[in-house]
């Protein structure tokens, strides 16, 4: 029996959608994702289309996909294609080379489409508030749960470079650095920090539903599948007293 539930323990260990977070202890803050506010997920979605599909493709995403499911007007829907040439049956691609994105950052962006199933919503959200200043890096900045990374700070302007609190450990050629937290940046950005936080919230839970779009329609059909169960489980209670009423026992 201990056995078996040491085995299920690390099966669950396996499944956990966090692969990321395993490479830094920093904690994660909660995306507090609600997959039913279509405004927060199309404001998530201008913003994943304004900043991000520059250099990252989300080639398993379609735009009238989006529009279907967020139920958007033709009007809302065209403010997402990137060109006037786009049209809604494409699916979302980067138009930056390959080539030369693995000459600028040494690595070519991933596919967006499954990372927050992949990574977690708290550790994606955790991502996008957690860059702060690193001069030793190639772009200046570091990030808590992705250390070395090589994207650059894509909001430096609105969140500001938040700053580093390093705490060492071992002594002479043993000493470590570790980051402990990020202090605010010591120049604000344009933006306060709540509407920064919550513009990332919103840019997380649009990349939740699209790493699973279905997701959405089944806490759409939750209610309708709960109210079916419920007429049934009365329709057959009322059928077997129907069947017992002429049996004698
Ligand atoms: C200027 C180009 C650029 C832009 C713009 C950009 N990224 Fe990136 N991003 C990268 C690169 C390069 C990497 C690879 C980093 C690495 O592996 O070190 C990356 C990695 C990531 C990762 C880690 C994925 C993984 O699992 O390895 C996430 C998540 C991510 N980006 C999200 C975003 C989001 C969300 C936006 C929009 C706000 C965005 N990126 C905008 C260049 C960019």
């Amino acid at each position: 029996m201990i056995r078996i539930t040491f085995l299920m323990f690390l099966i669950g260990l396996l499944a956990t959608p966090n692969a990321k977070a395993a490479s830094s202890d920093y904690p994660l803050a909660d995306a507090e994702v609600d997959l039913s506010d279509k405004a927060a997920l199309y404001r998530g979605a201008q913003t994943f289309m304004g900043n991000c599909a520059s250099c990252h493709s989300a080639n398993m995403m379609r735009f009238s996909r989006i529009g279907e499911d967020l139920g958007l007007t033709d009007d809302q829907l065209a403010v997402l294609l990137p060109t006037q040439s786009h049209k809604p049956g494409d699916v979302i691609e980067t138009n930056m080379p390959a080539d030369y994105a693995k000459e600028t950052f040494g690595i070519v962006p991933p596919d967006l489409t499954l990372t927050a199933r992949v990574n977690g919503a708290d550790w994606l959200y955790t991502y996008l508030v957690s860059f702060y200043e690193d001069p030793e890096t190639l772009w200046g900045v570091n990030n808590a749960v992705f250390p070395l990374v090589s994207m650059p700070h894509v909001f430096a302007a609105q969140q500001g470079l938040k700053q580093p609190v390093y705490e060492t450990t071992g002594e002479g050629e043993d000493a470590r650095k570790k980051l402990v937290d990020l202090e605010p940046p010591a120049r604000p950005g344009t933006m306060t920090e709540e509407a920064f936080e919550q513009k990332m919230k919103d840019l997380t839970a649009y990349m939740v539903y699209m790493s699973e779009p279905a997701a959405l329609k089944r806490h759409q059909y939750g209610p309708y599948v709960l109210a079916f169960l419920f007429i049934f489980t009365l329709v057959m209670y009322l059928l077997k007293r129907e069947y017992w009423r002429d049996i004698k026992h």
